[in-house]
């Protein structure tokens, strides 16, 4: 067994060049075989056999970014554009809170339209009326001030995921009005605010390394987010990477197995993308050390509009039918799925 297995399993972290020489042995059976196992034990540890659940509401599909890999990119005019009221969000809440969810994910592009204003409306209305549940808003780089305005309506958790953390992979996959500078300090205002933080990352990327992939677990010790979403990168067929290879279920897992064991505690999603390159990829994710589950609540007549890569899965189910296909699922491997907030530990 390679040294720097030992060493992650002992310490939990490495340096840089430990982490890179880790990922060279990615199709190691062996080591997969090791990694998997601590990463099982220790999620076992901390979280029993409990799968956590959160409702996903993606209440908008405008952006005003452009990023590359993304199908709702701002440049992309065949994107079929569409907002939730308010009031439609309610009843994604309604529909869910039914159905079990405890928390509920507010995600959607960098959309002008909800100004801090209404967002903190729509924050506070679901706090009014759902006291017990936890609200997770994913909507993008913004001001301090902003942040705390929408801490203050009564949200919890916030998922800004860094998609990459070397300088020059950033430039690859962002046009230049992006910065990774400027995300990352996001990610340490969310944090100073106090919010459960959520960063992560597309595996396989264009232009993904495995040094590149150092420099992301590097990232992550660094910042010890309380979430961590990471899943394959989908090629979306009205991007410039429409012909780029998709990453790969196996790299996706080995790095969930090192993540759980840097972070022992991490809240990690079997995530949609990675149910979506393979048909049992979030039963693999749990098999890894996943804890997580994120089905979508969104009204089903907009789901195919939140087109961030092509055949995403779930697009055409009822919530109800999401969350009884993942309750089988998470059985099926052994697991629970519960109906609690889900802090993190
Ligand atoms: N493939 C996989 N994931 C993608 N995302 C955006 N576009 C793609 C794609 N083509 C991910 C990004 C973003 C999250 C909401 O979706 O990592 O943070
Ligand atoms: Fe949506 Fe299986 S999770 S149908």
């Amino acid at each position: 067994m390679p040294e720097v297995v030992d060493k992650l399993i002992e310490f939990h972290k490495l340096n840089r060049d430990e982490y890179a020489e880790l990922l060279k042995y990615s199709e190691n059976a062996e080591v997969r075989d090791r990694l998997s196992s601590e990463a099982v034990k220790l999620r076992k540890e901390y979280y029993g056999d409990k799968v956590f659940t959160r409702g996903l509401i993606e209440f908008t599909n405008y952006c005003k970014n452009d990023c590359y890999y993304c199908g709702i990119r701002r440049s992309n005019a065949n994107a079929d554009r569409y907002r939730l009221t308010k009031e439609e969000i309610l009843d994604c809440c309604r529909n869910g809170y039914e159905l079990g969810f405890r928390t509920f994910v507010l995600q959607g592009g960098e959309d002008g339209y909800y100004t801090d204003e209404r967002m903190a409306d729509i924050v506070r209305c679901i706090r009014r009326d759902y006291p017990d549940c936890a609200i997770t808003l994913s909507i993008g780089e913004k001001s301090y001030e902003s942040y705390r305005m929408y801490k203050e309506a009564g949200a919890d958790r916030y998922l800004l995921r860094h998609e990459t953390a070397n300088d020059e992979h950033y430039r690859v996959l962002h046009p230049e009005d992006m910065s990774l500078k400027n995300r990352k300090e996001c990610l340490y205002n969310l944090k100073k605010l106090g919010y459960q933080v959520g960063a992560g990352f597309m595996v396989g990327s264009p232009g993904q390394s495995i040094y590149t992939l150092a420099d992301d677990m590097m990232f992550i010790q660094e910042l010890a987010p309380e979430m961590v979403g990471i899943g394959p990168f989908i090629p979306h067929k009205d991007t410039k990477f429409k012909d780029e290879k998709a990453g790969t279920v196996d790299l996706t897992l080995y790095l969930l197995s090192i993540i759980r064991i840097m972070l022992p505690k991490v809240l990690l999603p079997a995530t949609t993308a990675l149910g979506t390159v393979d048909a049992r990829g979030r039963e693999k994710g749990l098999m890894t050390g996943c804890n997580v589950v994120m089905p979508n609540l969104s009204p089903v007549m907009n789901r195919k509009k939140y087109d961030l890569y092509d055949n995403k899965i779930c697009t055409g189910e009822e919530a109800a039918e999401c969350r009884g296909c993942l309750e089988r699922r998470v059985e099926s491997v052994g697991y629970r799925l519960v109906s609690e907030r889900g802090d993190a530990l």
